[in-house]
């Protein structure tokens, strides 16, 4: 059996992150320049099954049996097994990194899932289509996230832009059960520049998403105002995209800043970041993704990215990133 070797992008949420868990549309793309990976190679004089996992990253190099069986690794490697009937992997070895940040918004945990789902597919022989893959990585997410939407895993699977609409089951819970998504692909008449800025600061995905649901569950009509106001911003945000009027999104992820703060996952951080890119020329910025820490995102106008993000280092933020959409 040949070595295999998977990637998988970041991604980044443009708008509707939250609102997504219940029901709302939201926008998402990946981001090229950031990447996780997984390499099989195998291991002709070990036993069957002997498959050792090794991420440099996280300091891991252990048995796949030592291994927790609700470690994110072994719930991606036995969804691939149970799909395909596999009962015993040829002995081998899974080597994963990853050069997105963790807890930040960029959608690393779903990144290394989809890697290793492909990889380990690929290896034994079955590659799986994007639907697949993305299913398989839902599973994962569910264990670490609790409620989901969906929205990572499929726009890293598909490594394409998505416009995504949760299907939520009748019932008190968001966590939808049987969900099937509406996943959208959308045409970017006109390109634009999104710069990624990162507070520095890790912020679980499943504490934020816990919180606004625990609020959710307090105050049922308020935060059902906002996800709905957050809702028609992201479906004119597609006009817009679709109609070759990007800089109309600047306003509009200003306002979604806002709901999200109302919402209880913004922080000074965040707001800070987003104001020096607001007053630095960007047509606008928000947070992306859980909040809290982890990244925002700014509108550059065309040559003024450099100007953005010298601001946002000043700010403190601690990476940024310039992505080019519909190019
Ligand atoms: C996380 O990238 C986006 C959230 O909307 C959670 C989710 O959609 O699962 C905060």
């Amino acid at each position: 059996m040949p070595a295999f070797t998977a990637t998988a992008p970041g991604k980044i949420i443009l708008f509707g992150e939250h609102a997504v868990v219940y029901g709302q549309p939201a926008i998402a793309v990946p981001v090229m320049q950031v990447r996780a990976r997984a390499t099989i190679t195998p291991d002709i004089r070990g036993n069957a099954g002997a498959v050792r996992i090794l991420a440099p990253d996280i300091g891991l190099d252990k048995m796949l049996d030592e291994l927790d069986s609700a470690h994110a690794l072994v719930a991606a490697i036995e969804g691939v097994t149970s799909l395909l009937g596999v009962t015993h992997i040829p002995a081998c070895t899974l080597k994963v990194s990853s050069s997105i940040p963790v807890a930040s918004g960029l959608g690393s945990g779903a990144a290394v899932s989809v890697a290793v789902i492909r990889a380990l597919a690929g290896y034994l022989g079955k590659p799986l289509p994007n639907e697949q893959v993305s299913a398989l990585a839902y599973e994962v997410e569910k264990i670490y996230h609790g409620t989901p939407s969906g929205i990572d895993n499929t726009v890293i699977a598909y490594a394409h832009p998505v416009y995504f609409v949760r299907s939520l089951t009748p019932g008190p819970s968001p966590a939808g059960r049987g969900e099937k998504p509406t996943i959208e692909t959308f045409t970017i008449a006109k390109p634009f520049t999104i710069i990624i800025a990162d507070t520095g600061i890790s912020s679980p995905t499943k504490e934020t998403v816990g919180d606004v649901r625990r609020g959710w569950e307090l105050e049922p009509a308020r935060y059902e105002r906002l996800f709905a106001a957050i809702g028609s911003i992201t479906r004119a945000v597609r006009q817009a995209i679709e109609g070759g009027h990007p800089e109309r999104l600047g306003p509009l992820m200003n306002e979604n800043h806002e709901l999200l703060g109302e919402m209880g996952v913004a922080s000074p951080e965040l707001d800070r970041l987003v104001f020096a890119a607001q007053e630095s020329g960007a047509l606008g910025a928000k947070l992306s993704g859980g909040g809290r820490g982890g990244n925002m995102i700014a509108l550059a106008a065309a040559g003024s990215e450099a100007q953005i993000c010298a601001s946002l280092q000043n700010a403190g933020a601690t990476h940024t990133i310039v992505t080019r959409l519909g190019d």
